[in-house]
């Protein structure tokens, strides 16, 4: 430091300022602007000189008590900090921050505050994803082993009762056997359905419009005469991938069937794609990912089932398996990508995807 004169050190300060990815503030005792580093004019989508003295409630809708974080820090004048906050812009647009106070009292008699803000939505979308990834791939090989053992008894178990029935001579026995053999039909096909897709991927250049197309009229022609509606908002610039049409198709059924059912038929669906470049997808980066989003307004997804709904036997109906949505992540899975939710009340959103370039 000390090779540094006092004049370039305020050189290197602006410099730093001027170049963080952090957004930096501060406000005055009255919570009014006084100051923005370029993050932060980016952030909050204005200008130094727009923003000077206005308030931050006026710029910012940001889920963080700054009253009580100020409040906070001029009777301990320790740093105050709130994480995974929401910040809504006036724009309508919103992201998650780690949002810190730090009083400059030291230095500063009039009480200015260092506003310090940070946006983890990408952070926190990796960790998710992570979480989710294992966590499906663990239950999902547990379930499968599970689905396999109890096959080869019960094909055992179906073929005796078969084998019984031609040795009875009493005809009224035989509805006993027909039961056993009924009831290891139908866990036969839970099985089958527990052990998802079983012929490996067959690829082929896939029209994903083509694919999102076909369960459109497949979920149309089940809702009938109701008033349920799908709406289409497609990128066709989108390229062809490399893909199983088949196994797409059951994985976005699954998902648009679950919306169709949760609006009870009356209420919209949105299928949307698009183009993103630069996303990371289980810690492996791809500069172009095909995003295809399944949007409905219906009652949403409670908090506490989002962390769990990809997992198989995980339902929140009464007539449910559990099963659709956790076939469908493997589908996805297995094409390298991932299926992502967001919900609340009025906006579900089932995001598929799907690496481009491999
Ligand atoms: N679009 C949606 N809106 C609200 N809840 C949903 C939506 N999609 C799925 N769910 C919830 O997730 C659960 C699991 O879905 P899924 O794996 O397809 O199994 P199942 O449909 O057999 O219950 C559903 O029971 C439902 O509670
Ligand atoms: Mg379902």
């Amino acid at each position: 430091m000390n090779s540094f004169s006092q004049n370039s050190i305020s050189s290197y300060a602006e410099l730093v300022a001027g170049h963080t990815t952090v957004s930096i503030l501060i406000l005055d005792a009255n919570q009014r602007l006084c100051f923005l580093n370029p993050a932060a004019e980016i952030l909050l989508g204005t200008s130094a000189q727009k923003a000077a003295g206005m308030r931050m409630s006026e710029i910012v809708d940001i889920r963080c008590d700054l009253a009580k974080g100020m409040q906070r820090i001029s009777e301990t004048n320790y740093p105050y900090t709130e994480r995974e906050v929401e910040l809504r812009l006036f724009s309508g647009e919103s992201s998650v921050v780690d949002c810190s106070l730090i009083p400059l009292t030291e230095h500063d008699e009039d009480n200015h505050v260092l506003v310090e803000i940070q946006r983890v939505d990408e952070q926190l979308r990796l960790i998710n994803e992570d979480r989710l990834i294992n966590q499906t791939r663990a239950s999902a090989d547990l379930l499968r082993g599970l689905a396999h053992e109890i096959k080869n008894p019960l094909g055992g178990l179906r073929g005796a009762a078969q084998l019984l029935e031609g040795e009875l001579e009493d005809e009224s026995l035989r509805e006993y056997t027909e039961v056993i053999i009924g009831e290891a039909d139908r866990l036969q096909t839970l099985l089958d359905r527990m052990l998802g897709p079983s012929r490996p991927p067959r690829l082929e250049e896939t029209n994903i419009h083509e694919v999102l197309e076909r369960v459109r009229t497949l979920v149309t022609a089940e809702a009938g005469e109701s008033s349920l509606q799908i709406k289409q908002d497609y990128d066709p610039s989108i390229p062809t991938i490399m893909a199983d049409p088949d196994l797409l198709i059951q994985a976005l059924l699954n998902i648009v069937k679950n919306a169709a059912q949760t609006l009870n038929n009356s209420g919209e669906i949105q299928l949307r794609t698009r183009i993103l470049r630069q996303v990371t997808i289980g810690h492996k980066h791809h500069r172009l990912v095909c995003s295809l989003e399944v949007q409905d307004n219906g009652p949403g997804v409670s908090e506490e089932l989002q962390k769990t709904i990809f997992l198989p036997m995980v339902t929140g109906r009464a007539e449910g398996t559990g099963l659709g949505l956790s076939i469908a992540q493997s589908i996805i899975h297995r094409q390298g990508g991932v299926i992502e939710c967001n919900s609340r009340p009025g906006k579900t959103i089932f995001t598929l995807l799907i690496p481009l370039e491999e």
